[in-house]
């Protein structure tokens, strides 16, 4: 009954952005969710007709008055035998050939036009290039809605898994290997997604979030993330890059600087970012000013290292920096 009640309200928690495995938005978990129908609707049917049929039998042949007759002795019956061994054979393949046919599919080429993403799992946060397109960013992914996206999966670390539980379902980064996993979202909006496979003190914090634009919007999105940062208020940027290239350089790219880190993210477009820290803050002043104090306070582990403690004046003039990379 506990039970009941839980799914009563996990059911209740459900939203349009939420994380819910029931509500797919794409090809790929639109398939897991026909197969998952059918073995649900499948196991109620059979649920309710072996429940029917043993309060049936228990009613009608229960012992009445007289205790020390023996009921009728039946030994054997061959059609009853042939049906309940035939039956779930049938019943079995209906959801195993369909089982079978969508994973072959899954496995199948992407297509040729297919936007190619490579995805790889840092600790803690996910890189997104697309080699065709010439963009690198972090943790913010976007795709055109209606149109094939193809993932190429991998990690220079440990083992991570990227889950979308509405456009696509957890596959794993693993070292010195690729994985890809394709799907075609077919609804325009935002979809949160999330490490799946224990990676170290901050998995739970490792989110990333996926944009499904109208094909305008997505090109739109790859024209400016292609081209440098331009920061269009002089002191902001004169101030902000000598503080970055003290600061930060080592580890991070601003392209059309001379900041070329590789280690932490490419913070080139950072300003046209939703969030900060793997999914973790919103990316707005406050949320720059926890990070940038102290990047372990916000997330357990963060391997971002700060050479010196930044001043409340440095750390505002970064901030106002980063925030104008739009
Ligand atoms: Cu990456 Cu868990």
């Amino acid at each position: 009954m506990t039970s009941v009640i839980g799914f009563a309200f996990l059911a209740a928690c459900h939203s349009d952005n939420s994380m819910d495995t029931l509500v797919p938005h794409s090809d790929l978990t639109q398939g897991v969710m026909d197969v998952y129908s059918l073995v649900f609707w499948w196991t109620l049917f059979l649920f309710v007709l072996v429940q029917g049929g043993l309060i049936y039998i228990v009613m009608r042949f229960r012992s009445k008055g007289d205790h020390s007759a023996v009921p009728e002795q039946v030994h054997g019956n061959p059609t009853m035998e042939m049906g309940w061994t035939v039956a779930p054979v049938f019943i079995l393949m209906s959801f195993a050939i369909p089982t079978v046919q969508f994973i072959f599919k899954t496995q199948a080429p992407a297509a040729a036009d297919a936007v190619k993403v490579n995805a790889l799992g840092k600790q803690w946060w996910f890189e997104f290039t697309y080699p065709d397109l010439g963009v690198v960013t972090g943790n913010e992914m976007h795709v055109p809605v209606g149109k094939e996206v193809s993932v190429r999966l991998q990690s220079d670390n440990v083992i991570h898994s990227f889950w979308v539980p509405q456009l696509m379902g957890k596959r794993d980064m693993i070292p010195g290997k690729v994985n890809t996993i394709k799907f075609t979202a077919n609804k325009i909006g935002l979809f949160l997604g999330q490490c799946a496979e224990y990676c170290g003190d901050s998995h739970a914090l490792m989110k990333f979030r996926v944009f499904v634009d109208s094909p305008e919007d997505f090109d739109k999105w790859v024209a400016t993330q292609k081209s440098d940062a331009v920061v269009e208020n002089a002191e902001v940027k004169a101030t902000g890059e000598a503080l970055f290239a003290t600061n930060c350089a080592s580890c991070h790219q601003i392209r059309g600087t001379a900041a070329a880190g590789m280690i932490g993210p490419d913070l080139t477009h950072v300003g046209s970012r939703s969030t900060i820290a793997a999914g973790l803050l919103d990316n707005n002043p406050e949320s720059l000013k926890r990070w940038l104090s102290d990047p372990q306070e916000v997330k357990l582990g963060a391997k971002m290292i700060l050479n010196k403690k930044l001043t409340d004046q440095e750390i505002k003039s970064l901030s106002d920096y980063l925030l104008s990379l739009k």
